[in-house]
């Protein structure tokens, strides 16, 4: 039996079937180094697709930072400790002013989860606007808030107090919002580009417009950049500044612990203090030292590499030779994203491409709800060298001419 198919029959004997593993043909990852992971048999494969190595995989200063932190201490938020402090100052120094409260978990959904807790505590409400097709975690809550589960495979369809907005086509489309409120808001949660919908920009002037229905309702505005965060669009640091819209809490996670497993939460004085009603508030692992130092260091890098702007440079690259692809693969229907998210629609054979992709150690993923997006999101260091390897292996797989298939894939 091969080590791929052993693995695989070890896996299904002892974790739950619904754990998915990625392309047709597995891989066995067993090392990875800045936009490289490699397999059991030493073979290298690009990353283009993990956002979670923001600054590369196993950086060495953030290895080196974890390292330092697990020697000298690990301990909980109930001592003082300077490191925290310095983590929240640091990350509060990114965002708008507004935005000066920090919370600190261990997951996007436990962010998410604690951020449903923020926006009930302060307006006393609970409808909830969401976006078509969105994903926010994988808690109880959050399924209830993400339409790609619920209504998806295994789903029950959204709670009475969940409404979904499709994704708009044009700044008028926040009108969908507006005649979704009745009474008192909760609040509007949306990814600034919703990515698991298909890497989606939005109208430049919508956001504005919910965000303005949503206040007027009572309603809080929170942006979800666990995956937007962070310099990856190029252009801004976070994605919302793109609209020149400032939520009210923004939601952290994926890429800021770079593997290490840290969720965050910022939030406004005023909305902090209507959360701080007599119930401490506590998370065992949610700002321990280790987090912190890891967390600290990887801002730090992002700042240090000009992470931001070479995403910038390098997306440019590749949405120039993805549009000339276009021009000569009539199977692309569109090519979108900023910076280093990006994503390109095919009429079909998306995860066809993607597998074919992974046998030429190129990995790549797809997203949408028709699955029918190829999805670039790698590791931050991603070089121009490595775009033009994408591009021409790209150029290779994609069909010369689109069939007249009808299957979505
Ligand atoms: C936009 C978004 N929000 C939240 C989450 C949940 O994060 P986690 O898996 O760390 O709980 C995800 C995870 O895929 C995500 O993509």
């Amino acid at each position: 039996m091969t080590r791929i198919k052993s693995l695989m029959e070890a896996r299904h004997r002892v974790l739950s079937r619904n754990l998915s593993v990625a392309y047709d043909n597995p891989i066995n990852i067993v090392r990875g180094s800045m936009q490289y992971l490699y397999d059991d048999e030493g073979r290298r494969y690009l990353d283009a697709y993990n956002n979670v190595a923001h600054v590369g995989h196993c950086h060495p200063k953030v290895v080196a930072a974890g390292q330092q932190q697990m020697e000298l201490l690990n301990t909980n938020t109930r001592y003082l400790n300077e490191l925290i402090i310095r983590y929240a100052e640091s990350l509060t120094a990114t965002l708008p002013e507004s935005l000066s409260v920090c919370f600190f978990v261990n997951s996007g959904s436990e962010a998410n989860e604690l951020a449903i807790r923020l926006a009930r505590a302060h307006t006393r409400a609970r409808e909830m606007i969401v976006l078509d097709h969105a994903y926010h975690g994988n808690t109880t809550t959050l399924i209830d808030i993400s339409p790609y589960k619920h209504d998806g495979p295994g789903g029950e369809g959204a709670p009475s107090w969940v409404h979904k907005v499709p994704l708009p086509a044009s700044d008028e489309d926040a009108q969908q919002v507006v005649d979704l409120i009745r009474g008192r808001l909760c609040g509007f949660i949306a990814e600034s580009m919703p990515s698991v919908a298909g890497q989606i920009v939005l109208p430049e002037g919508y956001l504005a417009n919910v965000y303005d229905a949503v206040r007027a309702a009572g309603g809080v505005c929170i942006a979800d950049e666990v995956q937007t965060g962070y310099g990856r669009i190029g252009t801004h640091f976070w994605a919302f500044e793109k609209y020149g819209v400032v939520p009210d809490i923004v939601v952290l996670g994926k890429p800021i612990g770079n593997g290490h497993p840290i969720g965050a939460v910022i939030t406004t004085r005023a909305i902090a203090d209507s959360f701080d009603n007599g119930m401490e508030f506590f998370s065992t692992f949610g700002g321990n030292n280790v987090s912190c130092a890891i967390g600290l260091k990887v801002l730090e890098v992002v700042h240090e590499e000009k992470l931001q702007a070479h995403a910038l440079q390098v997306g440019e690259r590749l949405v120039t030779g993805l549009r000339d692809l276009q021009q000569r693969h009539e199977i692309i229907s569109d090519v979108r994203g900023s910076g280093l998210f990006l994503g390109v629609e095919l009429k079909q054979e998306a995860t066809r491409v993607v597998n074919r992709m992974r046998e030429h150690a190129i990995l790549l993923g797809t997203e949408g709800p028709l699955h029918n997006v190829i999805k670039i999101r790698p590791p931050m260091p991603f070089s121009e060298t490595d775009a033009d390897v994408l591009l021409s292996t790209l150029a290779e797989v994609l069909p010369q001419r689109s069939t007249k298939s009808t299957k979505t894939d």
